[in-house]
């Protein structure tokens, strides 16, 4: 008999089930060095499943804009500034001022370390999550605090509220999270933002909110029906679904003030002229959102169904990327992965097992499941 999907998924994905699979791992702090975790030398020749990038290229329009760019690379970016943060504000329905554009989501989030974190103050993070603030949090000297994800892979919203305390800070919230490509539930996030302490900021990263499709989630991004706290600030990024990683852009959304002291943080001048101009090109072209959304839901079911198809079980995902159990210490994939040209995502613990796979195009894909059906059987432990 056919198993209805959404059924086979309750059975695929990790959940209650086999919660008894995943390691626990307490409050431990950040020990991590994010740069060590960094760009591992890439060959220029291998298939890149570890970035979650867009496979597929920069969209079109900003391509063409920087093609034609060239010879304005002699000129600061003067007013490119203001007409891309202009443009994103009247998107969101929101006034110029409260928009900070930054070299990517990255350089929001060390503006949002340097202002809230220091001595003193403490940053808490799921685990696993996209770790790079931690980073920042440890050059501040803030403690850092890991609170592992629940067992549906969203964020435990309650222990990071008990965790909060009476301190003060910031919370980060990946949604959808990196790299479980899971969702916190809106309804749940507005709940805690009432509730946290007020010496503590709320980061919400959306660096992959363009990839949510279907309301099944309930997921409902913070800028689009923002919520007016001094507390919040919502990060996007043009990385992701635009395919403009390598140019360097995001944005902020905050309340005026908020953004103000963010914005006191910024290195002036730092997004490049070719940078903001295809920025705006590729805000100016929704339909290439559409496309990439609609062809990344169908590399994403193309992926389920190869792993159904040998039995790995998957965390349902909701980004360009999912986590895969492989039944063995992950480090064992991504080594038989580099010695064949494939370079998939590092080890995310304490899901010691799970590889993130970020969607290649069909022909990559197909490479990557070759690779993975050659991979040695593992040598019983008896
Ligand atoms: C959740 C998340 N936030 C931010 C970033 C960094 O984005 P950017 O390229 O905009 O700095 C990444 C990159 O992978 C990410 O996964």
């Amino acid at each position: 008999m056919a198993i209805p999907r959404r059924q086979f998924f309750r059975q695929m994905m990790i959940g209650a089930g086999t919660a008894a699979t995943l390691p626990v791992i307490g409050k431990s702090a950040w020990s991590g060095n994010w740069r060590s975790l960094q760009f591992d030398a890439a060959p220029g020749t291998a298939i890149r499943l570890d970035s979650n990038e867009n496979p597929y290229g920069p969209c079109s329009k900003g391509c063409e804009t920087l093609k034609g760019m060239a010879s304005s690379a002699n000129r600061y970016p003067k007013h490119d500034y203001i007409d891309l943060a202009e443009a994103i504000a009247a998107t969101h329905g929101v006034s110029r001022e409260r928009v900070v554009l930054g070299c990517g989501s990255a350089e929001n989030l060390r503006m949002a370390a340097a202002c809230y974190l220091g001595p003193g103050k403490t940053l808490i993070m799921a685990s696993p999550t996209f770790e790079l603030i931690a980073q920042y949090a440890q050059n501040a000297g803030a403690q850092v605090i890991m609170v592992p994800l629940t067992r549906d892979h969203a964020h435990d919203l309650n222990a990071m509220l008990e965790r909060a305390g009476t301190g003060q800070g910031v919370v980060y919230i990946c949604n959808p999270n990196n790299p479980t490509g899971t969702v916190t539930p809106r309804a749940d996030l507005e709940a805690f933002v009432r509730k946290l302490p007020s010496g503590y900021t709320v980061l919400m990263d959306e660096a992959y909110h363009h990839f949510v499709i279907g309301s099944g989630a309930a997921y409902t991004s913070f800028i689009d029906r923002p919520v007016e706290s001094d507390q919040l600030i919502v990060t996007r990024t043009f990385s992701k679904i635009y395919g403009l990683a390598g140019m360097r852009i995001g944005y902020a959304v905050a309340t005026p003030d908020t953004a103000r002291r963010l914005m006191a943080q910024k290195v002036d001048w730092a997004m490049s002229l070719l940078a903001v101009r295809a920025a705006m090109a590729a805000w100016n072209d929704p339909d290439h959102v559409r496309n990439a959304a609609t062809r990344n839901a169908g590399d994403r079911q193309e992926f389920y169904n190869q792993a159904k198809a040998r039995g790995i079980p998957v965390i349902e995902s909701q980004a360009n990327f999912a986590m895969m159990d492989s039944g063995r210490p992950v480090e064992e994939v991504i080594d038989h992965f580099k010695r064949n040209n494939v370079l998939i995502g590092r080890p995310f613990p304490p899901y010691t097992s799970y590889a993130r796979i970020s969607f290649g195009t069909p022909p990559e894909m197909q490479e990557f499941w070759r690779v993975w059906d050659t991979m040695p059987a593992r040598k019983s432990a008896a």
